[in-house]
Order: structure tokens, then sequence, then C-alpha cells
């Protein structure tokens, strides 16, 4: 079983990673710790233990930081709705699942306690991932691999090069990425690649879980599916359960957290300019037909009891 902690900020397309993520019979999730990123933590965390509800899974969930760390909040409520997670009608909170203990706290304690690695996967920015780093550098042994949704190899999605969760928390990438921590960055070159088409979605509709993925997706990023849904969280889900999709390639990454032109920036260096050691795995590539079917296969897969109760009109 391989120990991991998810650390997201749900997040229509968190949701849709997370729901493949809690169905790996060889994972075993010992926490999921929400940030505040594309709505305010309140209901980051909120999202979270509704659909923990929803799945029907008993995870701790914590609740982690409530601003980047040195800048304001910039929410993404007009890719994710209000809630975070569009209009799907989760049921009530989980609220027994929250942990007393803050995200970074929890995390360290379950790192401090076990004496296998543990893979962290963060969706969202990375300021609890920071937080953790900084306050308790004797766990980065802990950590076998950070897997991020984060950056890009090229343009962004909220700054000309800005990616959104580097973008949000540009100091916290930049610790992150001078960490020593082994890092996989799956940045937007790969959701943008492998997006699910209408077919897809339309595939997901006969299951409980495939219909909240199918609806939360028709109302993501302005509800025009008709060049694909980008599939960024998912791509970061995929690469832990399937990285035979991808194909990968080390680099030197840094992050701009000054000037205002590339604030956030991810300064993906391949080719030794910096004269700087690798520091991360970038995604570089994904096979993407192999991915639309992998990605329906692990949903189509769940239980269809999981979904609360909910069962597909088959
Ligand atoms: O840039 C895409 C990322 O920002 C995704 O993780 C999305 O959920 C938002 O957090
Ligand atoms: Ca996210």
């Amino acid at each position: 079983m391989r120990k991991v902690l998810i650390d997201t900020d749900p997040g229509i397309d968190d949701a849709a990673a997370i729901a493949i993520l809690l169905n790996e019979p060889s994972l075993n999730v010992e926490l999921i710790s929400c940030v505040a990123g594309n709505v305010g933590i309140e209901h980051t965390t909120n999202n979270a233990l509704r659909l923990l509800n929803f799945l029907q899974k008993n995870i701790p969930v914590a609740k982690g930081a409530a601003t980047p760390l040195l800048r304001e909040n910039r929410f993404a409520t007009n890719a994710h709705g209000a809630s975070g997670m569009g209009s799907f009608d989760f049921p009530e909170a989980k609220t027994a699942l929250l942990t007393e203990e803050n995200a970074v706290l929890k995390q360290w304690q379950i790192l401090q306690a076990t004496e296998e690695p543990v893979t962290i996967i963060a969706l969202g920015p990375l300021t609890n991932v920071a937080l953790l780093l900084q306050t308790f550098p004797e766990i980065r042994s802990k950590v076998q691999e950070i897997i991020l949704m984060g950056g890009s190899t090229a343009r962004g999605n909220i700054g000309v090069y800005g990616e959104f969760n580097v973008m949000i928390d540009p100091e916290a990438a930049k610790i992150v990425f001078r960490s020593g921590v082994p890092i996989t960055m799956v940045g937007l070159d790969i959701g943008r690649k492998a997006r699910l088409l209408a077919e897809n979605l339309d595939a997901l509709e006969t299951h409980p879980v495939g219909k909240m993925v199918a609806d939360l997706f028709r109302s993501y990023d302005g509800g025009d599916i008709s060049e694909g849904v980008k599939m960024y969280d998912p791509s970061a889900a995929l690469y832990l359960l399937n990285p035979e999709l991808f194909q990968t390639q080390p680099a030197f990454v840094d992050v701009e957290i000054s000037s205002p032109l590339t604030l956030g920036a991810t300064v993906v260096d391949f080719d030794g300019v910096f004269e700087q050691a690798d520091n991360a795995t970038i995604c570089v590539d994904v096979d993407v037909e192999a991915f639309r079917q992998k990605y329906l296969e692990r949903v189509l897969a769940i239980r269809e009891e999981v979904a609360n109760g909910t069962r597909s009109s088959k």
C-alpha cells in the first residue's frame, strides 16, 4: 500500500481527481488537507467533507491555510462557482471527519508516526506544503515524492506565464521546489492536452459518481465543453495511478516571485542554463486517448452504492 496525503482546494477538478484516488485499492490515503485557492478555506474544507459524504469515504479532513503566505486570496469562482463545486447537490458535510489539528500539524503528525515513505499529491496552492516543509524540515526525508498539479512549461492560465496554483502563492511554490524533496510537476501542458470530450462525459452519466463528475464539468470554467474539459487535477491523479501514460523529463525549476510581468512563472530549465541540479521531474506529454479511457475506466469502476445511497438509472 502506498501512503498518500492529498492537499487540495476543491474545486471541481479536485473532486474529479479525488474520486479516482480514493477508489484505488493500492493507495492508503491518510488525510485530505484543504487550502484556500479556488474558493476560501471554509468552502474548500466544507466541499471536501461533502464530497467524502457523497463518496462514503471516512478519511480525516484537515483545514489548512486561509491565505497565501504573503499575498491576498484571489478565488476562481468564475470557473468553480461561488461554492467551488458548481451547482451539484452534494449531501451535507461529514463534519465528524474534520480534525481538530490544523492541516500542517496533522500532516506532520502523520509523517512523524510512519516508518514508510509518504507521497504528497498537491492539487491546490502550495501554502500548506511549504509551511510543512519549513516548519518541520526534519520530515522532508519521510516524503517519498510530491506530485503537484501546478506550473507550466509554457504559458499560464491566470497570468501570461502564471498557472493558478503557483501564481496564487508563488513564494510557497518557490519553497517547495527548493526543498530538496523529489517533485513531479504535472502542469497546464498536460491538463490542456488531456481533455475529456462531450462523448466521454456522456459515457459517465449512467454511473452516480460519473454523473457527479459530468455534472460538475458541464458547469466548469464557463461550461463551454466544445473544445473538451481541461483535466488539470485529474492529470496529477492519473500520473500517480498510471505514470506509464506520461512522458517525463528532468529539469531545474524555479518560480518568479518579483517581476510583475512574469509573477508565478515556473521557469523550467531543461538544458542547464542556470547550471543548477535538476530538482523536478516534468510531465511533458501524455497519451491522450489512453488517458481518457483510463479516467473513465477508473470512475466507472467505483462501486455504485458508494455514492451516498444514490443508484444509477440502470
Ligand atoms: O490551474 C489549475 C489549478 O488551479 C487546478 O488545481 C484548479 O483546481 C485550480 O486549483
Ligand atoms: Ca485544485
